[in-house]
C-alpha cells in the first residue's frame, strides 16, 4: 500500500465519518475503528502515522462506559484524543470545535506537524493498490460480478476489468423496470467500449409475469428481489470455475452496518441472499471509499458522466413507481414520462442539483379532454426531492416554466397520460419512494 494512514479509535462519537473525511480531504488516507482494538491489531495495519480518538460525551454507549486500550498511547505514534476525561495524547480537546475551520486547522497541525503523514491519498494511487491487491487476491482465478448500472456496481467493475479483464465476467439483469437507455448504455460501456465478459439477461417476461396482477408494494419487492437472485443463480451455474464474486460494497456500508460501537442503521445486502451452495470469496475494491470517491474512482477510470454522477435508483426500479399491479401500458408511460423528467432537469442544469428526481404513474384514471373529446386516462407524479442520508428529505422548489416544459412535454410525447401532478411532500411524512 502506497498510503499513510491516520486511524480514527470510535470512543462513541456520532461523528466518527466526518473526521474520517475531514483527514481524507487533507489528502491522508483514514479508516474508522472500533474502540477496543488492541494494541497489536494497530501495529498490523499497514502505515499507520497517527491515532485520533474520537469520543463523545462520557463515552457513553447504550448506557455502557467504553475505553481504549490505554497501553494505546505509549505505542510511539502521536495521538490526538476527543475527550472528556483526564487523558493524554499530544492533542487533547474536550471537543471538536464548532467553527469548521477552526477543526480543520487542528486537523491539518496534528497530521502534517505530529503526524508527519504525506498527503499521498488520491485516485491514482488507489486505483494502482486495488489493482495490485486484486490480483493479488485472485491469482489466475475467475470472478463474477452482477452489474446493474448503478454507481458502485459500475466502478467495480471498470476497476476489475483493469486489474483482470476477462477473468471477469459480468452479469447484467434486466428486469424490465430499469429506466429508458440503461440497459444499453450498460452493454455500450461494458461490451462495446470496455470490452468486458458480459452476459446480458433479458428477463423482462419473467419478471413481468411473476408480478401479474400483484398490487401489494411489499409483495412486489419480495418477488422482485427474490426472482432477481434467482435469475443470477441461474447464470452463475452456468458458469465453470467461478471462485470469486465481486461486491460494490462501499464504505458507508461497512460503517452503518454496525462496528461494535456505532449503533446500526441499516443492514446492507447488494447482491444479498444467494444460495448457501454458490460459495464465493468476495472482491469488494471499493470498500474503503465514500460515496463520492467512489465517483472520483469512476471518473479517473474513464466512466462516463451520465454512469459516475447517476442519482440513486432503487433496486425494484420502475415497478415501485408504477404503483398497484404493474400494467405495460402504465410501465410504459412511467419509462417514458421519467426519460423527460430527466432530459429536462439536464436541460435546466437541474441534475447536479437535485438529489433525486423522477415520475410515479398511480393505478387510476382520471376524465380529461383531447382532440374535443372525453377521455379516461392516467395522471404522471412528478417527485424531485433534496436529502443527506435519505432518511429525510424535502422537496426541490422548481421554476413553474421548468414544471409546464416538462408538463407539456409529457402530455404531448406520452401515451395514456392526461394529467400532470406535483407531490410537495418531504419526507417525513410520505417517503421518498410512492411504493
Ligand atoms: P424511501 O422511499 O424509503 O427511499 O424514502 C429512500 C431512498 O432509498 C431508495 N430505495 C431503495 N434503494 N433498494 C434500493 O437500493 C430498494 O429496495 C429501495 N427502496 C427505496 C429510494 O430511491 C430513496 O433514494
Amino acid at each position: 500500500m502506497q498510503q499513510d494512514m491516520i486511524v480514527i479509535l470510535d470512543l462513541g462519537s456520532t461523528d466518527n465519518t466526518g473526521v474520517a473525511r475531514a483527514v481524507r480531504d487533507l489528502g491522508v488516507y483514514s479508516e474508522i475503528y472500533p474502540h477496543d482494538i488492541s494494541v497489536d491489531e494497530l501495529r498490523d495495519l499497514p502505515n499507520v502515522k497517527g491515532i485520533i480518538v474520537n469520543g463523545g460525551p462520557n463515552h457513553m454507549v447504550n448506557g455502557v462506559k467504553i475505553d481504549v486500550d490505554r497501553a494505546i498511547y505509549n505505542m510511539g505514534l502521536p495521538v490526538m484524543c476527543v475527550d472528556h476525561e483526564p487523558s493524554r495524547g499530544d492533542i487533547v480537546l474536550k471537543e471538536w470545535p464548532e467553527n469548521e475551520s477552526e477543526a480543520q486547522n487542528l486537523l491539518t497541525e496534528f497530521v502534517f506537524a505530529f503526524c508527519k503523514a504525506e498527503a499521498n491519498w488520491n485516485m491514482k494511487n488507489f486505483i494502482a493498490d486495488q489493482i495490485e491487491l486484486v490480483r493479488r487476491q485472485v491469482g489466475d482465478k475467475k470472478v463474477l460480478l452482477a452489474l446493474s448500472g448503478g454507481v458502485d456496481s459500475s466502478v467495480v467493475a471498470a476497476l476489475l476489468i483493469k486489474a483482470i479483464g476477462k477473468q471477469l465476467t459480468c452479469v447484467h439483469v434486466n428486469h424490465g423496470l430499469m429506466r429508458k437507455g440503461e440497459s444499453e448504455s450498460v452493454i455500450e460501456v461494458f461490451k462495446n467500449q470496455m470490452d468486458a465478459n458480459l452476459i446480458y439477461v433479458d428477463a423482462t417476461e419473467r419478471f413481468l409475469g411473476k408480478l401479474a396482477g400483484v398490487a401489494d408494494p411489499e409483495s412486489k419487492r419480495k418477488i422482485i428481489g427474490g426472482e432477481f437472485i434467482r435469475v443470477f443463480e441461474e447464470e452463475a451455474r452456468k458458469l465453470d470455475g467461478i471462485e470469486f464474486l465481486g461486491q460494490g460494497t462501499i464504505y458507508p456500508d461497512i460503517v452503518e452496518s454496525g462496528t461494535k460501537t456505532a449503533k446500526m442503521v441499516k443492514s446492507h445486502h447488494n447482491v444479498g441472499g444467494l444460495p448457501e451452495d454458490l460459495q464465493f470469496q468476495l472482491v469488494e475494491p471499493l470498500k474503503q471509499l465514500f460515496k463520492d470517491e467512489v465517483r472520483a474512482c469512476g471518473k479517473e477510470l474513464g466512466l462516463p458522466d451520465d454512469m459516475v454522477y447517476r442519482q440513486p435508483f432503487p433496486g425494484p426500479g420502475l415497478g415501485v413507481r408504477c404503483l398497484g399491479a404493474i400494467t405495460r401500458e402504465r410501465l410504459e408511460a412511467v419509462r417514458e414520462s421519467d426519460a423527460i423528467l430527466r432530459e429536462e432537469f439536464a436541460n435546466a442544469g437541474l441534475d447536479k442539483k437535485v438529489w433525486q428526481y423522477f415520475t410515479v404513474v398511480p393505478d387510476f384514471k382520471s376524465v380529461g379532454v383531447k382532440d374535443n373529446a372525453r377521455c379516461f386516462e392516467y395522471p404522471v407524479i412528478l417527485r424531485a426531492v433534496n436529502t443527506v442520508d435519505a432518511m429525510t428529505a424535502s422537496i426541490e422548489t422548481i421554476d413553474w416554466p421548468v414544471l409546464l416544459k416538462i408538463t407539456d412535454r409529457i402530455l404531448k410525447e406520452v401515451k395514456n397520460v392526461n394529467r400532470v401532478c406535483y407531490d410537495l411532500s418531504p419526507k417525513p411524512c410520505a417517503t421518498i419512494e410512492w411504493e
